[in-house]
């Protein structure tokens, strides 16, 4: 997600500081967006300049305190209030305009316990890309009963009229808008394969021909991350108690095995 979200930013021309934890890992996020960056350029999407110009918006970093200058900062780590909290203390202490904006891409946590890991939470809000960023027109658009509205509104502005993006606000809550209705129907699409309705080939392909849906609900599951299903189902069953968000079985046995989606190669399907 990290990547795509900065693929989109810096396609809209701004410079961009990419953080990851790893040399290896900021390698993986270059070559990712190299590649999708080459595929609009094969299909003609962006000519040879504009595909330069993008790549130059790019750094790559794996130190935190490279992000002090940013106005806006978008944290896209893995669903764990913990390790958020962390970043975004770390950040606090490091970004140092009074006015920039820490936003987080969480799918699920409240922005408030998020926004309360800083001293700055009038200036934290959710927002919320869709997988894959550069491509998913949708952002959403979290405020927090913290955040200023000056900022929800900046961010608003910014994500319609510099990303191009259509926002739709949403409140506080667990799964927001899109998550809240997408989640079970995922998660009823594993438990339907985990009891043996039908094979997984069979639920994609009765949602895609049959409901109009661009991905059947266990290829969607995999390309999202089957451990990002996981955490978000569990978050949602924890603010709502509805047995519709509880992770099936075979989805915590498939993460526990490493089978976490496209990302690693196996998942509903095989990728390798
Ligand atoms: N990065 C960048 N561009 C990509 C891409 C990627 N990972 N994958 C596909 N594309 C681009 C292609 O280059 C192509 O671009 P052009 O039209 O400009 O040539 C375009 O997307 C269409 O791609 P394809 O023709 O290869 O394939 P497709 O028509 O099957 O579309 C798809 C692919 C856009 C992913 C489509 O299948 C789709 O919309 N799937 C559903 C995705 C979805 O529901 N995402 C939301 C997940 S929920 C989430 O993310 C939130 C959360 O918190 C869990």
């Amino acid at each position: 997600m990290g990547g795509g979200v900065a693929e989109v930013t810096a396609r809209s021309g701004l410079a961009t500081v990419v953080r990851e934890v790893s040399p290896e890992a900021a390698e993986r996020s270059r070559s990712g967006i190299e590649r999708s960056l080459g595929r609009a350029l094969d299909r003609g999407k962006i000519d040879e300049a504009t595909h330069q110009a993008i790549l130059d918006n790019l750094t790559f970093t794996t130190e935190l305190s490279d992000l002090s200058d940013c106005d806006l900062v978008v944290e896209a780590v893995i669903e764990s209030f913990d390790l958020k909290a962390e970043i975004f203390a770390e950040l606090d202490a490091i970004v140092t305009s009074p006015d920039a904006i820490l936003a987080t891409n969480t799918s699920s946590i409240p922005i408030i316990d998020i926004a309360m890991a800083t001293d700055r939470p009038d200036h934290v809000v959710g927002l919320h890309f869709f997988n894959p960023a550069p491509v998913m027109a949708l952002v959403e658009v979290i405020p927090s009963v913290r955040t200023d509205p000056s900022v929800t509104e900046q961010v608003t502005a910014f994500a319609t009229d510099v990303l191009g993006k259509t926002v739709v606000a949403a409140k506080d809550r667990a799964g927001f808008v899109v998550n809240m209705l997408l989640v079970p129907y995922l998660l009823g699409a594993m438990r339907m394969f985990e009891d043996g309705h039908a094979t997984a080939e069979d639920i994609d392909t009765g949602m895609t021909l049959g409901a109009g849906h661009p991905m059947g609900p266990l290829t969607l599951s995999d390309l999202i991350g089957l451990d990002t299903m996981l955490l978000v189902g569990e978050t949602l069953q924890a603010e709502y108690g509805d047995p519709a968000y509880a992770p099936p079985a075979l989805l915590r046995r498939m993460v526990a095995g490493g089978h976490l989606g496209r990302k690693t190669g196996r998942g509903f399907y095989d990728y390798s």
